[in-house]
């Protein structure tokens, strides 16, 4: 079921240790992703799983087989792991054609010429360049070449694909499309994928499961992208996967009291004793109205977004972000500007311990 098992990895440049102890474990067929923060170890972990460097503990098993252990003296080179790889900056040969680039990692497995031929306009229609084998990468917009690097990385039949961030320099709606297509590519080929990036939308989009790292390289949480955003395990995880709101409560007697004002909370109480919590909010949770009941606020900032409008709201000294569609807003009269009131009412929340914010407390 597993094709890649990380065990206990740990890596250090110099004096920085970018991985501690990481264990991860990767199932066959699946997409998964790992997200994290710019500069907290993923590129890194890649380079480990492909080969290109080696840890300073620790084991990597690809389909069972042990491919790197230090301790053992094992460290399979990276063109015998059986691995297709798009690296962050996806260089691709600029004095090679789009054929031969592709042929590259044929031409060095010693691939016949007949069957270099086919596999590498066969790898070419799959990710629909099969026209421009004859350009040379200049000749190329950024997301063409993009496809080049990926057909490069699949010329030779892997079984497991590892990506890193491969879509950051195309435009938005090239990003968009890139996204559905390797997620095509990977079920009609069945090939189990690794995917690495910041975006967090292109995570959810395309993930069967996804691991969240934090800035030491420490996982925090593992999961369906469902669970990763509707149940963080922590308040990194809640705010890593997009803008998150907090409203602090506090306790005075049986009532609960938003921010340093005397609104009650319109919510069930949090179970516990403690005076002091904190309740976190997605924008999509928190919804606006003219009137009515719910927590009342005034508007702080009003951006028209085009499709959208995004508010700021001021309740009781705590601030919160929420957004409505530009044509709801018109037909609920909720084309608010500064100053102007409103009531909040929220559709979810979750509590967090005010003392620390680092524990997630479940109703
Ligand atoms: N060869 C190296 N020598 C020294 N330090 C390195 C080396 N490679 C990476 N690092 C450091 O290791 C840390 C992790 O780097 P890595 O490239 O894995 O980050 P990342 O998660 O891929 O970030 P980004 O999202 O920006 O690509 C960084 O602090 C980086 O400076
Ligand atoms: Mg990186």
């Amino acid at each position: 079921m597993e094709i890649i098992r990380i065990e206990g990895i740990a890596k250090s440049y110099g004096s920085h240790q970018v991985h501690k102890d990481l264990t991860l474990s990767i199932k066959r067929g699946e997409c998964f992703t790992l997200l994290g923060p710019s500069g907290c170890g993923k590129t890194v972990l890649l380079r480990l799983i492909a080969g290109f460097e080696n840890p300073d503990a620790g084991k990597i098993f690809i389909d069972h087989t042990l491919v790197t252990d230090p301790a053992g003296g094992i460290a399979i080179s990276p063109d015998r792991r059986g691995l297709g790889v798009v690296f962050q900056d996806y260089a691709v040969w600029p004095h090679m054609t789009v054929f031969d680039n592709v042929a590259y990692p044929l031409k060095i497995a010693k691939w016949s010429k007949k069957e270099l031929k086919e596999r590498v306009m066969e790898t070419l229609e799959m990710v629909g360049m099969s026209s421009l084998e004859r350009r040379l990468p200049s000749e190329l917009s950024g997301g063409q070449q993009q496809r080049v690097a990926l057909a490069r990385a699949l010329a030779a039949n892997p079984t497991f694909m590892l990506l890193d961030e491969p879509l950051t320099n195309l435009d938005a709606n090239l990003r968009e499309e890139m996204r559905f297509e390797i997620k095509e590519l990977q079920r009609k080929l069945n090939i189990t994928v690794l995917y690495v990036t910041h975006d967090q939308e292109i995570a959810l989009a395309i993930s069967d499961r996804m691991a969240i790292m934090d800035d030491e390289g420490r996982i925090r949480q593992t999961g369906s992208p469902w669970e990763i955003f509707e149940r963080p395990a922590d308040p990194f995880v809640f705010n890593f996967m997009g803008i998150a709101n907090y409203i602090h409560v506090r306790r005075e007697g049986d009532d609960y009291l938003v921010g340093s004002g005397e609104q009650r909370i319109p919510w069930e109480p949090p179970k516990g004793d403690a005076p002091r919590w904190v309740a976190g909010f997605r924008p999509s949770d928190v919804q606006i109205a003219p009137m009515g009941s719910g927590l009342r606020g005034t508007v702080k900032r009003a951006s028209f977004l085009g499709s959208m409008i995004d508010y700021l709201i001021e309740v009781d000294g705590t601030q919160l972000r929420t957004s409505i569609e530009t044509h709801e807003a018109i037909a609920k009269g909720l084309m608010l500007k500064e100053g102007d009131t409103c009531v909040l009412s929220f559709r979810d929340l979750l509590w967090f311990n005010a003392q620390s914010l680092t524990e997630v407390v479940r109703q």
